[in-house]
């Protein structure tokens, strides 16, 4: 992991308080796991804990990576009033384990699911898998309308099955990505989520007789970023034992840590 300022190339808006912003550096070489995160520092001196922000997109022949956030409070406030051509405090790449893209073969049934602003990683996690020719079903799941951001990215990529799900039904279906998933003949071979922890809760649920190999993000808040300080605790599925998120994850799979 390195500690770097990194050089804001785009920051724009992409979707009703969220944003994405485009950043370059040598750290961009190191990013080569998708699931893991960068800790961003807020401009300012008053907001001391940096904001965990998940990598959605890196390109290594440009030198740039991507990151996309939302609009929560005022470090992210802050995040968006950056221009290009700006420096942003950057450490990372953090967590241990990221989405496991290296293991689907072509042929096996991917399936993703993203809820919210636990989209991007998804989506870095989506490109991965394109490249070794597995193609993936994806069900994105946002409140309403003008909060839905990458579709049209998804859909991109090749043979990707996109279905977005909102909850008051004004773009694509009405409802959650829970019923989307209960639509579904069978279970995957391989499922990759990440957003709200009562949306993991309820897929972890749904798995739970199948051989689906399951892993997901947990998008808790964070102190240090590296261990340190046991803000980002969580029990162990077995309830023996608990994994600090920032370390140990922030990806797991399914029933290692209780949701
Ligand atoms: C590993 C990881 C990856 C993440 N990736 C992304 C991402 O790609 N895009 C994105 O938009 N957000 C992501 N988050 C959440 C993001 O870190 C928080 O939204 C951000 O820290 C809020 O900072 P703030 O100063 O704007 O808000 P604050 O003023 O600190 O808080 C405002 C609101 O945000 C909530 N909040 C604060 N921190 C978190 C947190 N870590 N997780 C959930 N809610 C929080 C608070 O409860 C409060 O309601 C990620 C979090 C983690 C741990
Ligand atoms: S954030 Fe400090 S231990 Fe995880």
């Amino acid at each position: 992991m390195k500690n770097e300022q990194m050089t804001v190339r785009e920051n724009k808006t992409i979707a009703e308080k969220t944003y994405e912003m485009t950043l370059s550096g040598p750290l961009v070489e190191h990013l080569v796991n998708p699931g893991t995160f960068l800790h961003v520092a807020v401009p300012g001196d008053d907001l001391v804990l940096r904001r965990p922000i998940s990598i959605a997109a890196v390109d290594q022949d440009a030198g740039t990576c991507t990151i996309v956030y939302k609009e929560e409070g005022e470090g992210t406030k802050r995040l968006s009033r950056c221009r290009a051509g700006d420096s942003v405090d950057v450490f990372g790449p953090l967590g241990k384990q990221g989405f496991p893209a290296e293991q689907p073969s072509p042929g096996d049934d991917v399936l993703i699911i993203g809820g919210g602003v636990g989209v991007p990683p998804l989506y870095y996690t989506a490109r991965e898998l394109a490249k070794r020719d597995v193609s993936v079903s994806v069900i994105l799941g946002f409140q309403t309308a003008t909060a839905v951001f990458y579709e049209q990215a998804f859909r991109e990529l090749p043979d990707a099955d996109v279905r977005v799900m909102t909850d008051d039904g004004s773009n694509g279906h009405a409802g959650t990505v829970i019923d989307a998933l209960n639509e579904r003949p069978s279970p995957p071979d391989w499922l990759f989520a990440c957003g709200p922890r009562g949306m993991l809760r309820a897929i972890e649920a749904h798995a739970a007789h199948s051989k689906t190999n399951g892993y997901v993000s947990l998008e808790e808040r964070m102190g240090c970023g590296i261990g340190a300080c046991f803000a980002c605790v969580c029990e162990t599925g077995d309830h023996t034992s608990y994994r600090k998120i920032c370390r140990d994850g922030p990806v797991f799979r399914f029933k290692e840590v209780v949701l």
